[in-house]
């Protein structure tokens, strides 16, 4: 293709999706329970994945100023340059503690985290073993690695073990998991994950990004949450989310698995180092959660009153405890106009359809903050009430 026919090639694939695209609707304001967006005043936030109510936060801003004061803006330099400051290894220290694990490595994002764990520990006499619903950095990364790779059914435990029993000649086996599927709001089954991979000599890595901070009663993650601390092996998490929800991502891990991938791990020793003042705003979040459970047992009663009474109302809702909330309303029409109506009435809640869920399983996330009121969970559920009644549902 000649430079002009590209470029028209792009220009059709826009203009062929102009009307299905979605287009992110802009906040002027900072992260909250509310919300300002170019067009809609105050709107109540239920699509943010900020669970414990820091990412606008006073508390998260006078640390990560103070961190700029101490540290400056950026290092403008990779890790293994001059790029690690006290700080670095501080929220790393601070994260192995908290977590139970031995050893932590910070990446500037938990996507980067993902995509670059997989090559640095497997080769091609080893296997991957990782379930159809985790999340597109966990494929990504395994797409860059030479091992064979097994997907088993979502949180199926007799179609792990048939992946397992097909890989058990490979010389190092790894099975990965989201310790939350975040479509669903569900948790893996870590017991009998860890029961496999015990059987069949595998390791087992988690990634928590949707559980660290609030997951389990101290907030440590699934592992807490299912009771195998000390059975998983590899833990890679976000600070994007619910730990002040700047960006950053981590790997938690024994010594020696950190240690390779501190060397080996393309996005970790080939990208810039992550921004000081986030650590020590990190820093500041893990005091947060190790002084109280507050936040976590905030949020924890926040979802259990959302979840009784948004069933009440006859949605379908998968069952469980987590403060991801999906309301499947089935047909992808159905759900964008059902959103729009809950914006028009001051709800910020977006629709989500194929691809990113299967075909006819199109719905509405929503994500419960321990920044919300019980007032605005009511607000939320009569919204829901009246636009259900609208649409005839
Ligand atoms: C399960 C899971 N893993 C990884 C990521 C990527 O995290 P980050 O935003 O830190 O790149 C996300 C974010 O959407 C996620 O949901």
């Amino acid at each position: 293709m000649k430079v002009k026919e590209s470029v028209k090639y792009y220009k059709s694939i826009v203009e062929d999706s102009k009307n299905t695209w979605k287009r992110p609707m802009e906040v002027i304001s900072k992260q909250d329970a509310h919300v300002d967006t170019l067009h809609h005043k105050g709107l109540l936030n239920m699509c943010a994945n900020n669970y414990l109510g820091l990412a606008g936060s006073a508390a998260m801003a006078d640390a990560a100023k103070k961190g700029i004061d101490r540290w400056g803006f950026g290092l403008s330099a990779g890790r293994s340059l001059c790029g690690t400051q006290s700080v670095h290894r501080e929220l790393e220290r601070r994260l192995s503690n908290f977590l139970h694990m031995e050893d932590t490595l910070l990446y500037t994002s938990c996507f980067d985290a993902n995509g670059g764990i997989f090559a640095a520990l497997l080769d091609s006499q080893d296997a991957v073993i990782s379930d159809e619903l985790n999340h597109a950095s966990i494929i990504d990364g395994i797409r860059l690695c030479k091992a064979q790779r097994y997907i088993y059914k979502n949180n199926n435990m007799s179609d792990l073990r048939k992946r397992l029993e097909e890989a058990k000649d490979a010389l190092v086996k790894l099975i990965v998991t989201d310790g939350v599927f975040s479509m669903e709001g569900t948790i893996a089954s870590l017991v009998e994950i860890c029961d496999l991979a015990e059987e069949y000599g595998a390791l087992v890595m988690v990634d928590d990004s949707h559980a660290t901070g609030f997951v389990g009663a101290h907030g440590r993650g699934t592992h807490e949450h299912c009771g195998v601390e000390g059975r998983v092996d590899i833990i890679s998490g976000t600070l994007g989310k619910a730990l002040g929800g700047a960006s950053g991502g981590f790997i938690s891990a024994s010594k020696y698995i950190v240690t390779v991938l501190r060397q080996r791990s393309r996005p970790y020793v080939f990208s810039n180092s992550l921004m000081p003042c986030i650590c020590q705003a990190n820093v500041k979040v893990i005091d947060i959660l190790e002084e109280s459970t507050g936040l976590r047992d905030k949020l924890m009663d926040n979802t259990q009153y959302y979840r009784e009474e948004i069933k009440k109302l006859g949605f379908e809702v998968p069952d469980g405890a987590h403060p991801i909330v999906p309301i499947i309303l089935g047909d992808e029409s159905v759900a964008a106009e059902f959103s729009q109506r809950m914006i028009d009435k001051g709800v910020f809640v977006m629709s989500i359809s194929y691809p990113v869920v299967a075909k006819g399983r199109a719905r509405l996330r929503t994500q419960i903050s321990a920044a919300h009121s019980k007032e605005d969970l009511d607000f939320v559920i009569s919204c829901f009430a009246k636009v259900k009644e609208e649409m005839g549902l």
